[in-house]
């Protein structure tokens, strides 16, 4: 096929392709074409060098030790949380707490809360497309509290049913919801969500893990009380991710796992915690992962956002052309609000069969429930085949999805 993305003024792809060494390889014998961005995204130069460098130069435990090299790595992993500030425009650093990703924040915060606000009478609300990262540790969190878990109506297209989120909002505690959907691409509308919420006396946190690599979040703007999201995602290391909540939510909430760093003084009987974010980073932290995910922000700063935003959108356009061009495909999500998701399935094979060509092919891409169990079960699907693209995908990435969708339906059909 012969998709044509036109360079966008500003935006020269092929120079931000040059920063990611993994792009510049073959799979099983073919030019890759990595369309799995929604699973994780590859890491520029920047985020190994900063690794490799921390780990050459300056490895250390941080905030306890009295050398040179503990003064470095502190520094380092310190700036990374200047980073995180900065990239989200949180009011203060002490905002940002680190944690292992997404997952992790939102069970920090899911446990937090089934200790305090959550109880009988409370409830929580998701919805259907959540990830199962932000599900189950709200079910986990109403079974240990009795507060009652709800959630909005997922609609065919993808979007949500907002028709009775007045009533579903009912001595809500917390609305958890996904910012980008990472199995359909459907972006809610948060900041109606977020309006509606606050005004009916809830707290809300957003499941960042999708957002973070496509568009600017500003959690100020948004006026959010928790956003969670993970390095892997948006350019940084895996293990590595970050949790932003208002300071006074944050300080509210109990510790999340005890141990050195987050105490403030320890008795035999009893401990006092210390101040927020360091209650929440018990044990020695990721260090080079911090440095790493520091290092990720800074290059996504250096991006000029909106003219990477109009080249996602191209590729979003020209994506969903070359798999609608087959005979008998389906698109899965079409909701009008769509980060660069291209999910589908086909009436001539399983998705995991259409996965099986495209890796043949050399194209990236992932096949099943994407983590979204409920989702696909409302929409009667097994799974679907997913392309998920990122700032440097090209032209070429599109061609070759579409080139391989039409030897899977060659040989299937
Ligand atoms: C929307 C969404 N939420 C949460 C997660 C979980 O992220 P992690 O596994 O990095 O904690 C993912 C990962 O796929 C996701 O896409």
């Amino acid at each position: 096929m012969s998709a044509v993305i036109q360079q966008q003024a500003g935006f020269d792809v092929e120079a931000v392709r040059a920063q990611f060494p993994a792009l510049h390889q073959q799979a099983r014998g073919q030019r890759l074409a990595y369309l799995d961005n929604a699973a994780t995204t590859q890491k520029p130069q920047a985020v190994i060098d900063a690794l490799a460098h921390y780990y050459s130069h300056d490895n250390s435990n941080v905030h306890r030790g009295a050398h040179a090299l503990a003064e470095r790595a502190t520094e380092g992993y310190e700036s990374a949380r200047d980073a995180i500030a900065g990239l989200l425009n949180a009011r203060s650093r002490e905002q940002i707490v680190f944690t292992k990703g997404t997952t992790d924040g939102i069970n920090l915060v899911a446990a937090g809360l089934a200790q305090t606000v959550l109880k009988p009478g409370k409830a929580v609300l998701v919805s259907e497309l959540e990830h199962h990262s932000n599900l189950v540790p709200w079910q986990l969190a109403c079974q240990r509290s009795g507060a009652e878990l709800r959630w909005l109506d997922l609609l065919p297209d993808g979007s949500l049913d907002l028709s009775k989120l007045k009533d579903k909002l009912r001595d809500v505690a917390i609305v958890a919801l996904g910012h980008y959907s990472n199995s359909l691409g459907s972006i809610h509308p948060v900041a109606q969500i977020i309006d509606a919420a606050h005004a009916a006396g809830a707290l809300v946190l957003l499941d960042g893990a999708q957002a973070m690599a496509h568009q600017p979040v500003d959690v100020q703007a948004l006026d959010v009380d928790f956003y969670a999201f993970s390095g892997h995602k948006m350019f940084g290391p895996t293990g590595i991710g970050a949790l932003y909540g208002k300071a006074e939510v944050l300080d509210a909430l109990p510790p999340y796992q005890g141990g050195g760093e987050m105490i403030e003084t320890v008795e035999m009987a009893a401990s006092t915690w210390n101040a927020v974010p360091y209650k929440f980073e018990a044990g020695t932290p990721n260090i080079a992962g911090a440095i790493g995910l520091g290092a990720a922000c800074a290059w996504l700063q250096s991006l000029d956002r909106p003219a990477a935003g109009a080249h996602e959108a191209e590729l979003l356009e020209a994506a969903t052309a070359a798999v609608t061009a087959v005979p008998g495909t389906q698109l899965v999500g079409t909701a009008a609000a769509k980060t660069s998701v291209v999910s589908f399935v086909a009436d001539w094979a399983h998705p995991q069969d259409i996965g099986a060509i495209m890796d043949q092919a050399g194209v990236a891409i992932r096949t099943g429930h994407h983590c979204c169990m409920p989702a696909m079960a409302k929409l009667g699907l097994p799974g679907t085949v997913r392309a998920s693209m990122s700032v440097y995908n090209t032209s070429d990435d599109i061609a070759q999805l579409g080139d391989a969708l039409k030897t899977a339906h060659r040989l299937f059909a």
